[in-house]
């Protein structure tokens, strides 16, 4: 191979952030590159271009360089491979396209393919690299290794560089490395310990491309040099709330195998994320320079950082990656994966500076856009009366907008009423020609904008400092360790949990829509959303729930919460009509343990509900004092009735108690309960009748062999139960089927059975009383929770 011997600078010269770095002294001499993986697709993509911008920014000054790219197909069949992803390398628009033939044609000159696979193999590359020093007769600066392969090999591949790739002493030695670096702390421990052995922490590098992101890279140093603008708000006081959000459209189709066992938590949050979290909020170092007092201040924020539990995560899957699943992996139809592609959760900082405020990290697969930003919004405590689009009305926000979205570049906002930044001139300029687009919320011309004055890549900027020996922007074993110690616990006590399934794109809706509240996070819309085989349609309504038919009837089925929400608004929708109607609604509720959670959900939501004209009755009652436990009513009044504002005179307890004694035939208990329906329900029509179903096919307290079907067009009677208390209170057939919408719900894995003998179960009521439920002119919905229906 050609060695290019370039008359060229000793040192390498990088400019951090805050362009107040010095530059590195390194002996001058000769750099061997070797990307391992060298025509992978991040190899590709990206890092031949990178380590030719590195090698043409050294052009005009100091090393000499050989570029080795390796992997493990033989030098026979991949060299052409190579040869022509070197090729498509390009020049920054300043070079004419004379001077910058010159330099790919010496680029690819200096570049060779070796099969990398076995320690002879790398003993072989040792021995060329000694062989051309000694040739050329120049002294050797380092040796740069990218392990540019998947991490399992990374231990192996460290172990034969010890062995066999050592430069002598004098020249350096650098080993990239990509993540994933574990999957958990555990994992991230082992792979640190096994590198450890091989290679020592300066050699290590270890890659987040988002620390060489622009804007990423310009946190701190804007946090330094807006420091007289930012201190007084960086904090509780001031900042309503952080939001750290990775948008991406695309799907993982192509590398579901590695996917599937990480997810979104592991790809993207525990790494790229929590680094742009710890820049928004670590304390300022005094030295940017001192790579030590970075670490450390990252590493204080990691201590203080509180643990975050399972309500402070949500997860979704988006609904085609089930069937990518199941193809890429060979897996059968009926295979779920759990893993999550998009993912919200909600963390604190346990220090005074910024108690309480919530910071969000967002990211998932196939959302509506593209888009990477970390916005703080601060409190705004001036409300505009008149005009509303006054700039002191705006939200207050800095958005560190990293690149794509609307606004396609990356750039630095500030809401113009909150400061002018300072602009440290060079590197960064200041946007005052703007297309009309809007950054959350606002138009761009309310904002300050600032944008880096050249667009260079993540990893040609990291490329810079790995040739520099800069190590501030690469994670420390001990960052590392302290952010999967962060992140292990929540990823333990989601395993197993659902993810909420998303159609994707435009179609998500609100369904990804976020409620913070306190210290939990939850979806806003607590709507159904089913796996797309249940599915016929796409639409994001259609996703709500599962709607089908069960015993010739309709039936709504969906996750428990998800069931009960449906039908506490299908209670609501119902009220609503019947008031606009007829002025009242008449709701008779069931008694038992199914429908508390209903009750739960109705009183949360109280205020929207028309309580003042509703009437509540009761399905069926136990005889037992209404003091007691076991009195539905007593439920009724504890879960549901103290919590809304319903006038005392809608409430029509069954009447069990009457002269000192429970449910006598003599006290007409029953008699007097059916003339107040008739009284005061017109034409003893219920709008509407919640119902249960027992294990016996009981339902309301119409239990088996209990002779219900003669009591004629009695509305209410005394009724006979196996199970204590043996005594009931029941509306019967005649008052159910009467109603105009007769609800069903039926929840818990323990009914699967039920439900199951009940789908194939003709009409027969004496032995299965529910089957006896046919509203003559109304409607029957089924409501069952896919615990019950799927087992
Ligand atoms: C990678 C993840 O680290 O980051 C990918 O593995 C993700 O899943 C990518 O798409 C996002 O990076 P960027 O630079 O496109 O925002």
């Amino acid at each position: 191979m050609f060695v290019a011997v370039l008359l060229l600078l000793v040192t390498l010269s990088v400019q951090g952030g805050n362009g107040e770095e010095k530059a590195e002294a390194q002996r001058p001499g000769h750099v061997s590159v070797v990307i391992v993986g060298a025509t992978g697709d991040l190899a590709k993509r990206y890092l031949w271009q990178g380590f030719f911008e590195q090698y043409v920014k050294q052009v005009s000054g100091g090393n000499t360089f050989s570029f080795y790219g390796g992997g493990q197909s033989p030098a026979s069949t991949a060299t052409p491979v190579f040869f022509e992803i070197v090729q498509a390398v390009s020049c920054s628009k300043e070079t004419s396209p004379d001077r910058c033939a010159v330099l790919k044609e010496q680029f690819l000159r200096l570049a060779e393919y070796r099969q990398l696979k076995t320690l002879e193999d790398y003993q072989e590359l040792a021995k060329n690299i000694e062989k051309e020093l000694q040739q050329e007769g120049i002294p050797e600066a380092g040796r740069l290794f990218y392990l540019s392969v998947p991490a399992f090999a990374y231990a192996d591949i460290a172990e034969k560089i010890n062995n066999s790739c050592r430069p002598a002493s004098g020249a350096w030695l650098r080993v990239v490395l990509e993540k994933p670096f574990g999957h958990d702390f555990r994992s991230a421990q082992l792979l640190a310990s096994q590198l450890g052995s091989s290679l020592k922490d300066e050699e290590m590098f270890r890659i987040d491309h988002y620390l060489g992101k622009q804007v990423v890279a310009k946190i701190l140093p804007f946090r330094v040099e807006n420091k007289k603008y930012l201190d007084p708000i960086w904090n509780k006081h001031h900042i309503e709330r952080v939001e750290i959000v990775l948008k991406e459209t695309l799907d993982v189709k192509g590398r579901i195998p590695f996917y599937d066992q990480y997810g979104v938590i592991r790809d993207v949050m525990q790494n790229h994320l929590t680094e742009v979290m710890t820049l928004l909020t670590m304390r300022l170092p005094v030295n940017m320079s001192s790579t030590e007092e970075v670490l450390q201040n990252k590493l204080q924020i990691f201590s203080n950082l509180l643990p975050i539990g399972k309500n402070q995560a949500v997860t979704g899957q988006y609904q085609a990656y089930k069937t990518s699943v199941q193809q890429e992996m060979n897996k059968t139809n009926d295979h779920i994966s759990l893993t999550p592609t998009f993912a919200a959760v909600l963390v604190h900082i346990d220090e005074a500076q910024y108690e309480g405020v919530p910071i969000i990290l967002i990211s998932g697969k196939m959302l509506d856009e593209r888009v990477g930003y970390a916005r703080i919004l601060f409190k705004n405590t001036v409300f505009c009366l008149q005009n509303h689009n006054s700039v002191h009305c705006k939200p207050k926000q800095i958005v560190f907008h990293f690149g794509h979205g609307q606004l396609k570049y990356p750039a630095i906002l500030v809401s113009k009423n909150l400061f002018k930044p300072v602009l440290k001139e060079g590197q960064w300029k200041e946007v005052t020609e703007h297309t009309d687009v809007d950054v959350l919320g606002l138009p761009i011309s309310d904002y300050y904008v600032q944008t880096p004055s050249e667009n260079r890549e993540a990893y040609s900027e990291l490329i810079s400092q790995i040739f520099a020996g800069r190590k501030n922007s690469f994670i420390s074993a001990e960052n590392l360790l302290a952010s999967w110690g962060l992140w292990t616990p929540l990823l333990t006590s989601l395993a197993g949990s659902f993810p909420r399934i998303y159609p994707g794109g435009a179609d998500n809706g609100d369904m990804l829509d976020l409620r913070v509240k306190g210290k939990d996070i939850s979806y806003s819309s607590e709507v159904v959303i089913i796996s797309a085989d249940q599915m016929s349609g796409t639409s994001a309504k259609d996703f709500q729930v599962m709607q089908g038919k069960f015993r010739s009837a309709v039936m709504v089925s969906a996750w428990s919460e998800e069931l009960v929400e449906r039908l506490a608004a299908d209670i609501q929708a119902s009220a609503e009509a019947a008031v606009r109607e007829g002025g009242v609604f008449h709701l008779a509720l069931s008694g038992g343990s199914s429908p508390l959670a209903l009750f739960h959900r109705l009183a949360l939501h109280h205020f929207s509900f028309p309580w003042r004209d509703t009437h509540v009755w009761m399905v069926d009652e136990r005889c037992v004092p209404p003091t007691e436990l076991e009195s539905n009513f007593h439920s009724l009044h504890d879960h549901l009735l103290q919590h809304v504002r319903i006038p005392y005179f809608n409430i029509h307890p069954m009447p069990v108690q009457l002269n000192q004694r429970l449910c006598v035939e003599e006290d007409a208990g029953a008699l007097l309960y059916e003339k107040e329906v008739r009284k005061l329900v017109n034409g003893s029509i219920f709008h509407f009748v919640l119902l249960g179903v027992g294990y016996d096919g009981h339902t309301a307290s119409l239990f088996p062999d209990s002779k219900v079907s003669e009591l004629g067009d009695r509305l209410v009677a005394l009724t006979e139960s196996p199970v204590k208390p043996h005594q009931r209170m029941s509306l019967t057939f005649s008052a159910i089927n009467q109603a105009r919408t007769v609800a069903l719900l039926v929840m818990g894995k323990g009914k699967h059975e039920l439900i199951t003998q009940l789908s194939r179960m003709k009409d027969n009521p004496d032995k299965w009383p529910v089957t006896g439920v046919k509203p003559d002119d109304g409607k029957l919905v089924w409501y069952i929770d896919y615990d019950a229906l799927l087992g």
